[in-house]
Parts: C-alpha cells; structure tokens; sequence
C-alpha cells in the first residue's frame, strides 16, 4: 500500500470546473443528496429547493459583503442588490418608481413594439448569410439596446461599459481570487461606470428625457430625487445586469428549442407558447446558476446543519429548480408545466428587479427566431461556454439556416 491519498476534489469543487460547464445537471443531482454541504475555505452550499427558499427569505442572512468578517467596502459603492433592509428596500423603491407598478404601470409592456422592431432589425441583418453567431449576433445586442433604450445611455458607448460589465461579472465568478480581491475589483470597475454615468447624468439634469436615469433625477415623490452616488450605483447595476443575463437566456433558448425540435416547431405557430416556455427556460437552463455573495448573521439550522455566524452562502439555484422534490420528472424540458415556481430570478426582497422586461425580451426573441429561420440546426453541441459557473451561458452558439422568412 502506497501512503498517498490524493485530496478528492468536492462536488462543489467539480461544479466549479469549467470542464463541467456544458453540463453541471448530474453533480447538482450528486449534491442535492446532502441539501446542506460545507467547503473546506468555510462556504456552506446550499442545493435543495425548499431549503434556498428558506436562506432567500430569512432576515439572518445577509447580502452585504459588509456582514462577513474582515471586508472593508466603500458603502458608497453598493447598489442595492448588495445591501440589506431597511436601505434595500428604500432604495429599490426608488428605483421602481419610473419602471414599473404602481407609479409606471405598462412601461415594460409599452416597449414590446420596440423590442419587436430591433429583433427583426437583427434578424434582418442575416439575410444572405446562413451560419451565424447567435450570441454575438443576436442574443447580445438586443439585451444591450433595451437597456441602454430604457436608461436613456447613447448606444454608440456600447464598447466602452461593455468592458465595465465585462469586468463585473468576472467580479460574480466565484473560481477567479478571493471574495475580497473580486470585491476590490467591482469597486474599481463600478467606480470607473459611475464616472461615466454621471457626465450622462449631469446631462440629463439640464434636459430631461424619458429615459430611467431622467426620471431617477427628476422624481418629485415624497422621498424626492434619488441621491446622486445612488443614482450612479442603481444606474451602473441596471446596465450590468441588462446586459449579462438576458443574453445567456436568449442563447440557452435557442440552443434548447435547437434540442428540442417539437417544442421549435410548435412554437413557429403558437407564439402565446413563448410564455411558458420562457418560464421552463428559466428553470432548466437558467443564466444564474448561483448565489455567492450571501452570508449569515446568527447561527442558523438548516436541515441538520448547523451553520455559524458570518459563513458565506453558496446558494445553488440550478439545483434548486431541478429538485425532484418539488418538480415532477424536472429533467424533461416541458413548456407545459402546469406549476413552474423557479428560482431564475431568484426569490424574496432581492427577486429580479428587471424580470418583466427580461422576460418580454426573450419572449419575442425566440417566437421571432422561430418565426423566421427557415430550418435551424445547431453546429457544435455542446457549444463553448464562458467559464463563469455562476452567470452560465455560452461563449458562442454557432447555428446554420437555410434561409430567413421575411
Ligand atoms: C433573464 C434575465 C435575468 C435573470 C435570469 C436575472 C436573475 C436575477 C436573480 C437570480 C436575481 C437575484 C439576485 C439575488 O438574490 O442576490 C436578480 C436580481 C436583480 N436583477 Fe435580474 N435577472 C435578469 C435580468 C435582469 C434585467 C434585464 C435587469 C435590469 C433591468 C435586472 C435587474 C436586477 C436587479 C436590479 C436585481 C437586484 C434586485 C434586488 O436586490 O432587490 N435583471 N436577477
């Protein structure tokens, strides 16, 4: 017998490997075994649907990087998806104000015509060809135009915050430094983004549009304007967030209609099934695979395990939105679900802000794409995909058609 034992890398570990980006599904199987498993560095992971829910809704668990021990932040610097009750809230309400209900019922929906015009712009623009990059060609500029539309930012800057949003979400993948050297970096790259948010700004003060950064300045409610550095930060995580996410949905759709020929062809002539389907999109091939910015405050008990105060959080939502427990046969892609209560956009205080237009965005995408491509196929299954375990999408999706339908 050799004394050498080699140190198994964990599940979580594995999970972390780019190697298993293409498909994570079976390890999250393997760790929904245990709902509750701690890392060596000290992270508890957390995997099980109800037991997601319940961290998502307990005020013990913090979203301040602040909360856990040894991280100095610039509080100036955190947009409210970092911070906790009461400013959270205060500020989420703000931010509400000139996006949706009740002060801007139909905003998001009076977008639709928009959005219909810009995809079939992009759509347009494969005429001639008949392989393509869906992501750089489709999936990722229209996300990008519907925010920038939305927060009033000149499209023209696009290569400029798209190295800022770049950088903010290296900042969200858990494998690349430690909590802190990713926390340093989101302040430098939010710094840099609230530069230049605020020349916009200042622009806006002097002639108001009817963009979300004008309505921000200008709000006359009764809490007022929204402060000028939570401006920036509000405006920074709403151009990140825009920009990163919806396109990894827009890109797992199509690549899962591609798998799934009946659901594409069905949808070609039901576009109303874009509206369940991108509910069961958001279930089994969600953008946010994880949650790692979270921590806890007390000592909280969760199925067994007893995790102390000031742990960091691994809450692994992909897992969650496959648990046996709470989704009948959740491997199978079924747009006919008839309860699809998903974790995609998370859950409680910190639910997605943006998850009516995300949602409008991908809905007439994918009813477009399957309108108008005349036989679509995949070529490489699996595609690439970024290393990111936490935002997951791929890094190309190349496709070929015979032909657009105009
Ligand atoms: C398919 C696209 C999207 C997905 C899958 C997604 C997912 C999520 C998830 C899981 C959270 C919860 C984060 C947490 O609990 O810590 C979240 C929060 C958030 N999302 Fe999204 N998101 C998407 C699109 C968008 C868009 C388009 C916007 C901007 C308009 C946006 C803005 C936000 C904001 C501001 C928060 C923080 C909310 C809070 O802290 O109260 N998201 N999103």
């Amino acid at each position: 017998m050799k004394g050498i034992v080699m140190a198994q890398a964990s599940l979580y570990q594995q999970i972390l490997d780019p190697a298993n980006r293409a498909n994570p599904y079976p390890l999250y199987a393997e760790l929904r075994k245990t709902p509750v498993t701690r890392e060596a560095d000290g992270t508890y992971v957390v995997s099980t649907y109800e037991e997601i829910v319940a961290l998502l809704h307990d005020p013990r668990v913090s979203s301040d990087p602040r909360s856990r021990p040894g991280v100095a932040e610039d509080s100036l610097l955190l947009p409210f998806i970092n911070r906790d009750p009461p400013e959270h809230d205060r500020l989420r309400e703000l931010a509400m104000r000139p996006f949706g209900p009740p002060q801007s019922p139909g905003r998001v929906d009076a977008l639709r015509p928009w959005l219909a015009g810009v995809t079939d712009g992009l759509i347009d623009g494969f005429a001639g060809k008949t392989r393509i990059d869906a992501v750089a060609e489709f999936a990722y500029p229209l996300p990008v135009a519907a925010i920038c539309h939305l927060l009033g930012v000149p499209r023209e800057d696009e290569p400029r915050f798209h190295h800022w949003a770049d950088a903010t979400v290296e900042a969200f993948d858990p494998t690349t430094g430690t909590f802190e050297e990713r926390q340093r970096r989101r302040s430098e790259v939010t710094r840099e983004l609230g530069e230049y948010l605020n020349t916009l700004a200042e622009a806006r003060v002097r002639q108001p549009g009817d963009d979300l950064i004008s309505g921000l300045l200008t709000d006359t409610g009764p809490h007022g304007p929204m402060a000028r550095t939570d401006l920036l930060n509000t405006g920074a995580l709403l151009l990140v967030a825009g920009h990163e996410t919806t396109v990894n949905l827009i890109a797992n759709g199509l690549l899962t209609l591609l798998r799934h020929p009946d659901v594409l062809e069905r949808l070609r002539h039901e576009p109303d099934l874009s509206i369940p389907l991108v509910e069961e999109l958001l279930r089994y091939e969600p953008p946010v695979h994880m949650l790692t910015g979270r921590s806890t405050l007390a000592d909280i008990d969760l199925a067994g395990t007893a995790i102390p105060r000031g742990s960091p959080l691994a809450l692994v939502l992909a897992a969650g939105s496959r648990d046996p427990h709470r989704f009948p046969d959740p491997d199978r892609f079924d747009p006919g679900r008839a309860d699809n209560a998903h974790l995609g956009f998370g859950n409680g205080i910190h639910y997605c802000f943006g998850a009516p237009l995300a949602r409008s965005e991908t809905q007439v995408a994918l009813s477009a794409l399957a309108r108008r491509l005349v036989n679509p196929r995949l070529v490489a299954d699996p595609p690439p995909y970024r290393p990111n375990p936490a935002l997951r999408g791929p890094r190309r999706l190349m496709i070929e058609f015979d032909a657009v339908a105009p």
